[in-house]
């Protein structure tokens, strides 16, 4: 017996320009366009595993090893719906494809890092389950095409069908067609692009994206201001700066642009505070090291960004992440040692945290905090769009339930 099945993986995204409402909440049409760089699967991936039988009897979804309804008529189930309808268009043009379309799936999700860790898993999780949906029906269609129905899934899972620096351009037509992500620039483009992602600790449930950006279109006049005269201005201006690898315009409108973004959550009524008290001492470092930097003639360093959640991401260039880790740990204390993938610390380059900070620094813009309020620190970088897994990778057992 023939076995249908098809593993992928899918990496995280990290918006510099910030997606947050929707004229179509069905579809999951945004009210402005939105610019994000796809993060390395070497550190953060979903991987999912698809396989169709004629003796399964219903579509079937598990979530790091535990079963998740999928709820008729929900974003699940639109996803898989649409990627049938496209295997039916395969097996009318070619009679001898298998009739994949006409079996019901089990699909098994696994998330290499913690859901606790606040990271948006929704994005790498609909990316990869679309991707491995569209391997196993072998559908020939481009990474857009294939954005345009993670985007049913969850809005930003649509710019992880891409590697490298991705748009989702916001289209303006009621069906949606026209909404889907492009690659702006490839990971190859520009691979000094790193990112530290520090995790905050939050223990009060938060809004959800979800619920906060409809309650920011129904209240906020800020947000018609962000949508009309600020984001599209936003959008030209990133992607020439990352096309001309400039770094100052890129960082400069990364921190513009989550700021706003925070400011229209506040703007909502009731207002939705996202950023504590962790979030905005990392800010201050932030800016502090750039203005020492400015100041002594060498431009900006880092840029900070934050999505619903407290956690920070910083995107610096290579060069400058030691110095950013060592600032880090300076003020918010680890309990382990700094998880090193890219060997800053190699011998003879010191300890994180015990480093002198940065020449004119003032010490005095944070307070040091007790360990533990930054959780963990995640060094990764600009990555490559979905892979295709091997065989051996698969999450399913023989038996076509998980392993
Ligand atoms: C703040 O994509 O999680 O991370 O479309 O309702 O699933 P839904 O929302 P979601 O929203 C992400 C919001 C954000 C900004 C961004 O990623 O652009």
């Amino acid at each position: 017996m023939a076995v249908y099945q098809a593993t992928a993986s899918a990496p995280v995204n990290i918006a510099c320009i910030k997606y947050w409402g929707k004229r179509d909440t069905k579809l999951i049409l945004p009210t402005n366009s939105s610019l994000s760089v796809t993060l390395d699967q070497d550190h953060l991936r979903s991987t999912t595993t698809s396989r169709a039988d004629a003796s399964f009897e219903k579509d079937r979804l598990w979530l790091n090893g535990t079963e998740e309804e999928i709820k008729e008529g929900g974003r699940m189930a639109t996803c898989i719906a649409e990627l049938k309808t496209l295997r039916k268009e395969v097996e009318a043009k070619d009679a001898h494809a298998p009739k994949l379309s006409t079996f019901h799936v089990h699909i098994s999700s696994f998330n290499n890092f913690p859901t606790a860790a606040g990271l948006a898993s929704s994005a790498s999780g609909f990316a990869a389950l679309v991707a491995s949906l569209a391997q196993l029906y072998a559908l020939p269609v481009t990474p857009s095409a294939l954005s345009r129905i993670a985007r049913q899934g969850s809005g930003s899972a649509c710019r992880s069908l891409f590697g490298g620096f991705v748009a989702w351009e916001m289209g303006v037509k009621a069906d949606g067609s026209d909404s889907f992500a492009v690659e702006v620039a490839p990971q190859s483009h520009w691979p000094e692009m790193h990112a530290l992602i520090c995790v905050v600790s939050d223990d009060k449930k938060g809004t959800s994206s979800t619920a906060g950006m409809q309650r920011t279109v129904q209240t906020s006049e800020l947000l018609q201001h962000r949508i009309k005269h600020v984001v599209p201005a936003r959008m030209d201006a990133i992607k020439k700066a990352i096309t001309a690898k400039d770094f100052d315009t890129f960082a400069t409108i990364t921190m513009q642009d989550s700021n706003q973004f925070h400011a229209v959550a506040l703007d909502t009524d009731p207002p939705i505070f996202y950023m504590n008290d962790v979030s905005r001492s990392i800010i201050a470092l932030i800016v502090e090291l750039n203005r020492a930097s400015v100041a002594a003639g060498k431009g900006i360093k880092a840029a900070y960004t934050y999505d619903a959640g407290p956690n920070a991401v910083i995107y610096a260039l290579q060069h400058n992440l030691r110095e950013i880790v060592n600032l880090t740990m300076t003020y918010f204390p680890q309990s382990q040692a700094f998880n090193d993938p890219f060997s800053l610390y190699a011998k003879g380059q010191g300890v994180p945290g015990e480093l002198p900070l940065p020449e004119g620094f003032n010490p005095a813009v944070a307070k040091k905090f007790e360990q533990g309020a930054v959780k963990n620190l995640i060094h990764t970088r600009v990555g490559d769009g979905p892979r295709a897994l091997d065989a051996e990778e698969s999450l399913l057992g023989s038996d076509g339930f998980p392993k």
